[in-house]
């Protein structure tokens, strides 16, 4: 009788926390569990190595994927549409890897005939609830199951002791303090002495950016011209969308341009200390944003502001697959329609400005903006616009006069002025004693 056993498929990175996850599915959940690699554009030893590492921890089979393309087309051209930054800051790196990951585990699933998917990831993050919702928005009836969140290996040494006892090939070299997840967008540095919010990042987490104090001294041009939203010339060279990411990920990266140190609220709750590198991404998004100024109606521009905080929230909580994502791509879609153009970029020592756009769709007037003789724009009609612009508020102050309403309503000073000596009272201890500081500093 042929082998019963159920089967898992398992996101694998070749880490040793995934390689124990083999041998802990078969040993504690009696499944046989098939590998699968994706290739976003990490850093990595050797796709081949890896998959033998999987092979030698146990597992079937060991699917290995390049996901770059796609990655690409389909994942970061929709983020570039949104302007895509959790918190105004961080560019979802890790969020953007795990829909399209968990998008090629659930194939594997369907195609070795698969109860389970697992994950390697702990309890605490974000990449957990991503990979989750992910595949239960793909499949709802495959089942979840991530060892990590149930196994008692609490240390690095209890899981290298119990890596060696169960055969798995256990790192040589010392491993880094640093939580690193990386892909073609970026990557994301925590842990380690980055724990501590008022420590500055050390030199070293840094690896896809030089010191911007070691950058050239001489400022790089690049120009990225775009069609219906998306890069696809730099310098005049035409590459697709992924050949430009990797172009400029090497010429930001070269001046130093392209890291963030932020404080991040999580989904689960906390609060954590992120450190990112992300060149590219934050080139791109700059220069879309400086043709969307262009090109944009002024309606639709403000209104895609508030679309676009939308669509990194969802996204980076997991909803990539959600119904709210999809119609809200269908509106970035519909803004990015016009914009094309070509937009300047500037780089030097760690800063990237934008410098020019032009655009044959550019709602930019010179008649209408000039403040020279050329100028067309009607003045007198300035005067009834603003009568009846401010009428509602010249109502609303005719009637609070009217009516003695005391002028501090009115005044902004005098309902809260800056600290002066006894004016304010705290009411916790560390309150009154920052208080107390800085009255004294003022005295
Ligand atoms: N905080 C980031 C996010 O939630 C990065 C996560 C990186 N993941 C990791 N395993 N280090 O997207």
């Amino acid at each position: 009788m042929a082998d019963q056993k159920e089967k898992a498929v398992l996101a694998y990175s070749g880490g040793l926390d995934t390689s124990c996850c083999i041998k802990w599915l078969q040993e504690n959940k009696g499944v046989d569990v098939i590998a699968v690699v994706g290739d976003v554009g990490q850093e990595h030893e050797g796709l081949e190595k890896i998959k033998q590492k999987a092979l030698k921890s146990g597992a079937l089979d060991c699917l290995v994927v390049d996901m770059r393309e796609t990655f690409a087309k389909e994942y970061l051209a929709k983020a570039l549409a949104a302007n895509a930054m959790y918190e105004n800051k961080y560019p979802l790196v890790s969020a953007l890897s795990r829909p399209l990951i968990s998008k090629h585990l659930v194939d594997a699933a369907h195609k070795f005939g698969a109860k389970y998917i697992a994950h390697g990831c702990t309890g605490k993050g974000n990449d957990q609830v991503r990979f989750e919702s992910s595949i239960t928005m793909l499949d709802p009836d495959i089942e979840i199951l991530a060892p990590v969140r149930e196994w008692e290996l609490k240390t690095r040494p209890e899981e290298m002791e119990w890596a060696q006892a169960h055969g798995i090939e256990v790192p040589t070299t010392k491993k880094s303090p640093y939580s690193i997840d990386d892909n073609l967008w970026g990557r994301a540095i925590e842990c380690g002495v980055l724990e501590d919010p008022w420590t500055e990042p050390p030199a070293d987490i840094y690896t896809m950016t030089s010191d911007p104090m070691q950058a050239p001294d001489q400022p790089e041009y690049v120009e990225l011209t775009f069609a219906r939203g998306l890069p696809y010339m730099i310098n005049g060279d035409q590459k697709s969308f992924l050949g430009i990411i990797y172009a400029l990920n090497e010429i930001a990266g070269k001046h130093g341009y392209g890291r963030i140190d932020m404080i991040e609220n999580r989904l689960v709750g906390v609060k954590s200390r992120e450190c990112y590198e992300v060149p590219a991404g934050l080139a791109l998004i700059q220069a879309h944003k400086a043709l969307e100024d262009l090109v944009l109606e002024r309606e639709v521009l403000h209104y895609k502001l508030g679309m676009e905080q939308a669509w990194a929230t969802a996204v980076y909580n997991g909803q990539w697959f959600s119904p709210l994502k999809e119609a809200i791509d269908a509106f970035m879609a519909s803004t990015q329609r016009c914009l094309s153009g070509t937009v300047r970029l500037k780089f030097y020592k760690g800063s990237c400005t934008v410098v020019g756009r032009k655009s044959a769709y550019s709602l930019y007037d010179y008649a209408l903006a000039t403040y020279d003789k050329d100028d067309a724009f009607d003045h007198t009609a300035a005067k009834g616009f603003i009568k009846l612009q401010t009428l509602s508020g010249k109502t609303w102050a005719s009637n609070r006069r009217q009516e003695g309403a005391p002028a501090e309503l009115f005044d902004a000073e005098k309902q809260q002025g800056p600290l002066k000596k006894g004016k304010y009272e705290d009411v916790t201890p560390l309150g009154k004693q920052v208080v107390a500081e800085a009255e004294a500093v003022l005295a």
